[in-house]
């Protein structure tokens, strides 16, 4: 693990050295790659064009009814938090440190106290950094299940005891339950709750560990373990109503019939996805059901934004220093708050939204690096949020040198992340549309422009305001 954060390290500096350079490299990368998926985007893009440019509200593509909330809402926070907390090195620890189910649960589960563990806390710290939404581990890769399960067949490795933080860990002493605390602060703070739920589980005796991920022992163990898990999905959506459901771990898939070790197949992801539909017809479904088939309500590539918009819904997560569980050796590895502003304006510009990960300590507790990045973040959306929350992508084809654009109603938002040395922006002009205002997101300043053959030349001030992003608005008649 200590690689990823060399990698993020790595990658923080080449942005430095970039400097002031718009654009999500690693992205555009990934995006190139993925070109074929976004052929259609082209089209749907040229049809939307005139509807676009005519400055109504409008994505482009169509958000069904029940998702217009999450597309409004564009901005959530991932929680990634299990007995791997307690062990400080990544999610992923038992796998890459080839540590036995035995002495993984025995010696880093057993000990798993989160006593620190504050929902409240946690979810002000999401409400200060403007996030609408969360999406919290609710059972990992590990397979420990973060909830009182009563579904039988999720015990350790003994098969003496149930597998749960209530049920395996001292924690369970305090008879809390932390998923209900978060869902109860959420509910308060007007925060929409949801959850995510591993697939493969490197514990549950149906299957044992074969490289990264997991082969079924035997036909029936695989009919019985699908089963299993639904039982538990019915068990989260009774009990804490989630309105997203956030798979993962669907990596043994394949297009057609399974074998024992691609046990997970397309038509299992089809058929889940319409199971966690008829326990809540209205939540909200990620393609991981089963990735690389459409399935599900929105695309998620993770940890890079595509170079090209998706042609359906989506959402990219992200790591605030290259780990989602807690990893001690990424401590010192947070990107600069302004990165995490300028993905977010960019993942907007492209009708997207931004999951963006927090991995609190074992014993529960938010670290510092965490609160720094989250109020950092906050700081810029309390004055430029509105250039976010409810807008939708760009409406122009061209992307400007100096930043990006989202837009709202009658408003264009010009985000500058390269400030111009002689103070003169020069902004595309919606056609057919008369502009009236232009002004300073942060402060509601009238700044001096002029207009011709459909640009907008800018008089900016000559320093830049703020250098995660200066958003100037442009308000349309
Ligand atoms: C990757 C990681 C997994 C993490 C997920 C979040 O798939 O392997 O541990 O939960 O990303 O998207």
């Amino acid at each position: 693990m200590v690689n990823v954060c060399e990698a993020v390290e790595d990658m923080m500096k080449t942005r430095e050295r970039k400097g002031e350079e718009v654009g999500q490299k690693r992205g555009e990368e990934i995006g190139r790659k993925r070109g074929r998926i976004f052929l259609s985007f082209a089209l749907i893009f040229c049809l939307l064009t005139g509807v676009v440019q005519s400055g109504a509200a409008v994505s482009a593509y169509n958000v069904p009814d029940d998702m217009k909330w999450w597309a409004e809402d564009k901005f959530g926070m991932f929680i990634h938090f299990g007995s791997y907390s307690e062990y400080g090195q990544g999610e992923w620890a038992m796998q890459t440190q080839g540590i036995s189910k035995e002495k993984y649960q025995e010696t880093i589960s057993a000990k798993f106290n989160p006593t620190q563990f504050d929902a409240k806390e946690i979810v002000s710290y999401a409400k200060k950094a403007g996030m609408k939404y969360l999406v919290f581990t609710a059972k990992h890769h590990e397979g420990l299940a973060m909830w009182d399960t009563k579904v039988a067949s999720f015990t350790d490795h003994t098969g003496q005891k149930i597998y749960s933080l209530q049920q395996y860990t001292p924690f369970g002493s305090t008879g809390r339950d932390i998923i209900m605390e978060l869902k109860n602060a959420c509910d308060e703070a007007g925060i929409k709750f949801g959850l995510y739920y591993s697939i493969i589980d490197w514990n549950h005796s149906s299957q044992t560990i074969k490289g990264n991920f997991t082969q079924m022992k035997s036909w029936d163990a695989r009919t019985s373990y699908i089963n299993d898990m639904k039982a538990q999905l019915k068990e989260l959506v009774d009990t804490y109503d989630p309105a997203v459901m956030w798979f993962d771990g669907d990596w043994t898939y394949r297009k057609d019939a399974p074998t024992l070790s691609q046990w997970w197949t397309k038509a299992d992801g089809e058929d889940l996805y319409q199971y966690v539909k008829s326990l809540k017809q209205s939540i909200i479904v990620n393609e991981r059901v089963c990735r690389g088939f459409g399935l599900g309500d929105f695309e998620c590539p993770e940890q890079n934004i595509p170079e090209k918009a998706p042609s359906r819904s989506w959402e990219t997560c992200q790591t605030m220093n290259g780990a989602w569980g807690y990893n001690k050796n990424c401590e010192k590895a947070y990107y600069d708050v302004r990165y995490m502003v300028q993905d977010l304006v960019e993942v907007a510009s492209k009708d997207g939204n931004y999951l963006l990960n927090i991995g609190p300590k074992g014993n529960g507790a938010v670290t510092a690096g965490t609160q720094k990045v989250l109020s950092g973040i906050g700081t810029w959306i309390k004055k430029n949020g509105e250039s976010i929350y409810g807008s939708s992508g760009t409406p122009f084809q061209k992307k400007p040198s100096w930043g990006r654009y989202t837009r709202k109603e009658n408003k264009v938002y010009a985000h500058v992340i390269k400030w111009p040395k002689n103070q003169k922006l020069v902004a595309a002009k919606l056609k057919n549309k008369k502009l009236q205002k232009v002004s300073l997101l942060r402060n509601g300043k009238a700044l001096k422009y002029s207009v011709k053959n459909n640009k907008i030349t800018i008089k900016v001030p000559k320093k830049c305001p703020d250098k995660s992003d200066t958003v100037i608005s442009l308000e349309y008649k």
